[in-house]
């Protein structure tokens, strides 16, 4: 899969994204991650991208044309087809797992970050197609909701992780939290692992994983236990917990 993020900051979102896992899966070619400086773009000698808005108000807006041109140049270069571009900002929808798996799909991703005020609506309306935000607080810029887009993405790509199951298996598949999880010593400053764990008993320790995966959604996300397939059994054992 192929990331093109246009930005300002092309440094701090390389920077970011070089390291662990996603720089892994990038030089061993399951992914690139190319950043797009918008102020190579930019048409005066001054290279500036920013002007003041129309009708006042505060601070400065991106100009179109660089962040256009930008764009074209990845258009161009790619796949000389319209691409799915994705502006981060507070005013998309929100981010979620299923965006992500979604998304996983695209052969060519381009991120779209924005800076100042925004960026002038006309170029949005020219090549937006997707509007995504992170959560309900506000950056001061797109590339850190970027960052976190590619992160959760990548990790979907087939290869990416070294088990490819556990993609599968974790929080928010099925709309359930993950279970607690336990590794040496057995015990730690008084504290034992889960008899379960270390008794082999597999089928058992299934149903305890399951079981404490119900409790945890119950306790800590009560809202997505509302959308999860749970059995008759699972249900009343939800009730009585
Ligand atoms: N830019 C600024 N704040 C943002 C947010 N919460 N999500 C996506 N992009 C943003």
């Amino acid at each position: 899969m192929n990331f093109h993020i246009l930005t300002l900051f092309p440094e701090m979102v390389m920077n970011g994204l070089n390291t662990s896992i996603i720089g892994r899966a990038v030089s061993r070619d399951l992914l690139s991650i190319d950043a797009v400086n918008i102020r190579d773009y930019a048409f005066n000698k001054h290279q500036s991208v920013d002007d003041y808005p129309y009708g006042g108000g505060a601070g400065m807006l991106m100009q179109a044309e660089p962040v256009y041109l930008a764009y074209k140049a990845v258009e161009e270069k790619v796949a000389k087809r319209k691409l799915r571009v994705v502006y981060l900002s507070p005013q998309g929808d929100t981010f979620t797992q299923k965006m992500a798996e979604e998304m996983a799909q695209e052969k060519e991703l381009v991120l779209l970050c924005g800076h100042y005020e925004g960026i002038d609506e006309r170029v949005l309306e020219e090549i937006v197609t997707d509007y995504v935000s992170i959560g309900d607080y506000v950056l001061t810029g797109g590339e850190l909701p970027a960052m976190v887009m590619v992160d959760t993405i990548s990790r979907l790509v087939p290869g990416v992780l070294h088990n490819d199951v556990s993609a599968e298996f974790e929080s928010f598949q099925d709309n359930l939290l993950e279970y607690p999880q336990y590794s040496r010593p057995e015990e730690w400053r008084g504290k034992k692992v889960p008899e379960v764990l270390l008794s082999g008993h597999h089928a058992k320790i299934e149903k305890w994983r399951r079981e404490q995966s119900i409790l945890r959604t119950k306790e800590r996300r009560p809202d997505l236990l509302e959308k999860c397939e749970l059995t008759e059994e699972e249900r009343e054992f939800t009730q009585k917990a």
